[in-house]
């Protein structure tokens, strides 16, 4: 994997602050390492962005001093001037990730994004499109990987198709950072003992520029959106717990108080039906420090998605092996709503996610996928790892009889090239 030392940054704002001005702002680090990091950060600037004030929350406008002027398209174009200008000659790969404020959901309508054509068609006269699907344009246009770390619909259908017609690598969306994460470990969790969440009520305040950006009403719906989906592949697998149509109740709600910053409070009720009629009620209260969980999943994307683009898939004799498929469904593991192929399932439990990436890097290095079975230790066999019982009874009489083999007399004792060389049978014969 790519050393995140290696990692060089450059960006957008519709804020013009340089980066130390900005981390005072946002009130989230430590005085002393404020300090410490000042010098590094001062002389980074972001370059302008594209600023359509209807995406964003009208609060957030006082904001906005550093941004491009022209056409949608005129504007498109200096992005993705700005990615060739920033592209370093010896080949290195650039990856666009957007972090900026949730935008509101955009229109999906056929014959405006519904598909690569129109979707290009749309900018060209200038039609409803978001900034953070222009840059997911642009990004792809100049065959860049493009991640959403925002919970908005950036990746309209002709977003995705441009990306799979051209090749290239997209992902999202909103990162999986904090009460999401508790919740996608949790139903799991709930729902594989067998015990039956009813009602899963979320709710949170926090205090930063998201959650100011995130009370006005369009932003909040595109969060609600993002957080509901999240058990829903959890309780479909399950038919015996739930019917067909039968979801728990799931209700999100997110209040701005500015008093606690960045220190958001997230507070969970799960209440699940149990055996012979019985309640069972978890309770949780977590303060996330949101900005503090979210950037190392930003490095995580970044360095998973680079892994990624040198991945080759394929079956012997059957032609080449072929990158991965456009929409990178596997960086799901990092997000609240994954992104998948169109017909492929959609898995938002967190050890399973896991599990899928564990299981692609260890085929990369000629490792089998660790499945937990572990037959091997669970059975009395010539070809087991377990080490061999013998029940004491047997076990005293067979010393008196045959001392040499260590009082095992049983048939395992027997076999010759036992495959664990620990085990007390190793090297036993006859
Ligand atoms: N734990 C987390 O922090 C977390 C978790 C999941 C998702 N997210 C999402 O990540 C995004 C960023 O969160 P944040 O807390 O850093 O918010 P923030 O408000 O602190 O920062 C967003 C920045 O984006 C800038 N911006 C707004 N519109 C822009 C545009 N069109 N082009 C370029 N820059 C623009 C703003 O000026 C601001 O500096 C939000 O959508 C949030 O919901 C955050």
């Amino acid at each position: 994997m790519v050393d995140p030392n290696d990692i060089v940054f450059d960006g957008w704002d519709i804020s013009s602050l340089n980066l130390a001005e900005a981390m005072r702002r946002a009130e989230v680090l430590d005085w002393a390492l404020q300090e410490q990091l000042w010098p590094h950060m001062e002389g980074l600037k972001p370059r302008p962005s594209i600023y359509i004030p209807e995406f964003i929350a009208a609060n957030q406008e006082e904001r906005a001093d550093n941004v491009l002027t022209g056409t949608k398209a005129e504007q498109m174009a200096q992005i993705r001037q700005d990615i060739r200008d920033f592209k370093p000659p010896a080949g290195d790969k650039v990856i666009v990730l957007w972090t900026a404020n949730t935008e509101r959901f955009c229109d999906v309508q056929p014959g405006l994004n519904d598909t690569a054509d129109n979707l290009l068609r749309a900018i060209e006269s200038g039609s409803e499109v978001s900034p953070s699907t222009l840059f997911a344009v642009a990004s792809i246009l100049e065959g860049c990987t493009y991640i959403n770390g925002s919970p908005q619909n950036t990746f309209v259908p002709g977003a995705v198709d441009l990306a799979i017609q051209r090749g290239v690598f997209i992902a999202g969306d909103d990162f999986k950072s904090g009460q999401t994460k508790l919740k996608s470990v949790l139903v799991d969790f709930l729902i594989s003992s067998g015990i039956k969440p009813v009602s899963i009520v979320s709710y949170n305040h926090l205090g930063n520029n998201d959650g100011r950006n995130l009370s006005a009403p369009a932003q909040f719906h595109s969060k609600e959106l993002s957080k509901s989906n999240v058990v829903d592949d959890m309780v479909q697998a399950n038919a015996v717990l739930y019917g067909p149509e039968e979801r728990p109740e799931h209700c999100v709600v997110i209040k701005y108080v500015p008093c606690v910053g960045d220190s958001k409070r997230a507070m969970d009720e799960y209440t699940s039906e149990i055996a012979l009629g019985g309640t069972n009620t978890i309770v949780i209260h977590n303060v996330c420090e949101d900005s503090l969980l979210a950037f190392p999943i930003i490095l995580d994307l970044v360095i998973l998605a680079e892994l990624c683009q040198r991945i080759r898939v394929g079956v012997e004799g059957e032609g080449e092996p072929q990158p991965l498929h456009s929409v990178l469904s596997l960086l799901g593991f990092l997000c609240k709503a994954p992104l998948v192929p169109e017909g492929a399932p959609v898995v938002n439990a967190l050890f399973r996610q896991r599990a899928a990436l564990e299981n692609l890097f260890r085929a990369c290095v000629g490792l089998p996928p660790q499945n937990h079975m572990q037959l091997e230790y669970k059975v009395q066999q010539p070809w087991g790892n377990a080490k061999h019982f013998c029940p004491p009874s047997k076990l005293a009489a067979a010393k008196k009889t045959a001392p040499h083999l260590n009082g095992c007399v049983c048939p395992l004792a027997k076999s010759k090239g036992h495959p664990d060389p620990h085990s007390p049978l190793a090297g036993v014969q006859n």
